[in-house]
């Protein structure tokens, strides 16, 4: 897919709205991880450098078309400003006078954020009229937020129908890294696909197997898997109802010559707590009382072999309940072998998804691996193979 990027674009005295994903974590009114905040500011800088007024547009959570004061971008603003070391102006509405006076009382060069767009019904349902409203701030469009172009939203996908549209640089970023991974990786490529439920990750593993090379099935969700194979998973959390599309995924498998890991050996525990008493069991070996929580050190061993012997890997979801030691063992230490590799250059290691982020910053990696999305939902329907509306929107 061909697009049009900043490096084409005429950006003097140029109104440029930019949709970014400020959907970022807060507690009491401040943001807690300023990730997605830092992922926005080679594309400000770009267009600040060419002369540009830069108009930020944002949703935060999920307010469903109604004004929520709580879900107000504004304590964005500080953060934001701190990360760019100049001041950010706000603008209490994203469409109508307010908007349109910020905009005209700001000179090129100058940063405005807009309030959230989800207060309006209009952006969810990308009714075009709202989106005439947005248009009417901007002479180009930038989309510079891949973790939100699995939306079809009037500012990720209507405004880049009215006015000339360009993927700005964390999106130019997520394109080419995601392309590398899964789009036309260097071979062997290797899958990790972790996280509790087989159920919500079903057309993911289905795709996958029809394009790796290998894949190791971690989480909760291998529990599923060996439970279809016949293994007695004690009291571990297990879809039992989904082992016949486990069964079915393992033929996919087989029929596209990807080879499947699933856990060797787990950890287990009679409690899911911090520090609970865990012991390591063979697969199938496993108490009536006890919990998988994490996979085992064979299991691991066996895919930092793999690692080894692949060129590029994905990954996405965790291979235990990482957020509970002593169960983050398992996906730290694979985290780390990755981690080594794509610093020696010898894996190109992508990563992302919510929890997967968490996992990587929690081992301290992430800076190692060759990219990490800031992408969640996104991420994964991208992964599942789907076309992202606001990334279509963009080609040329
Ligand atoms: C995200 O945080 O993953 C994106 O901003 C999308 O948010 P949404 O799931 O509320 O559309």
């Amino acid at each position: 897919m061909r697009f049009r990027t900043l490096d084409d674009a005429d950006l003097q005295g140029r109104r440029a709205l930019v949709r970014v994903d400020f959907n970022v974590p807060m507690e009491d009114g401040r943001v807690t991880d300023d990730t997605r905040l830092r992922a926005a500011v080679p594309t400000i800088e770009k267009l600040r450098a060419g002369g540009a007024k830069v108009i930020l547009l944002a949703h935060f959570d999920r307010p469903k078309g109604k004004w929520v004061p709580a879900m107000s971008l504004k304590p964005v603003v500080p953060a934001l400003a701190k990360v760019l070391g100049y001041p950010v102006a706000f603008a209490e509405d994203c469409v109508g006078k307010d908007a349109a006076a910020a905009v005209a009382a700001m000179p090129p060069g100058d940063v405005v954020l807009f309030e959230n767009v989800r207060f309006y019904p209009g952006e969810e349902a990308n009714d075009p009229k709202f989106a005439r409203a947005l248009a009417e701030n901007g002479d180009l469009y930038v989309n510079d937020a891949f973790s939100a172009a699995h939306r079809a939203h009037a500012s990720t996908e209507g405004l880049a129908h009215l006015m000339p549209a360009y993927a700005g640089e964390q999106m130019r970023l997520e394109l080419t890294a995601l392309n590398r991974a899964l789009g036309h990786p260097e071979r062997p490529v290797i899958g990790i696909v972790g996280g509790s439920k087989v159920s919500t990750k079903l057309d993911l593993l289905k795709h996958l197997v029809t394009k790796l090379d290998k894949l190791a099935i971690g989480g909760g969700m291998a529990n599923t898997f060996l439970y279809a194979q016949g293994h007695d998973v004690g009291a571990s959390y297990c879809e039992k109802d989904l082992a016949e599309t486990a069964r079915e995924i393992i033929r996919l498998a087989g029929q596209n010559n990807c080879k499947l890991f699933l856990p060797l050996d787990v950890v287990v525990a009679e409690k899911m707590a911090p520090g609970a008493p865990a012991r390591v069991r063979d697969s199938g070996s496993i108490d009536d009382d006890e919990r998988i929580l994490d996979a085992g050190p064979e299991t691991v061993e066996r895919l930092c072999r793999a690692m080894d012997n692949s060129k590029t890997l994905i990954w996405n979801g965790p291979l235990g309940v990482f957020e509970m030691p002593p169960f983050d063992k398992g996906t730290v230490a694979a985290a780390r072998h990755a981690a080594e590799l794509a610093k020696a250059g010898k894996l190109v290691a992508v990563a992302g998804g919510g929890d997967t982020v968490a996992a990587l910053n929690a081992a301290g990696v992430s800076a190692d691996f060759t990219f990490v999305s800031t992408a969640g939902g996104a991420f994964l329907e991208w992964m599942e193979g789907k076309a992202l509306p606001g990334v279509a929107a963009l080609a040329q």
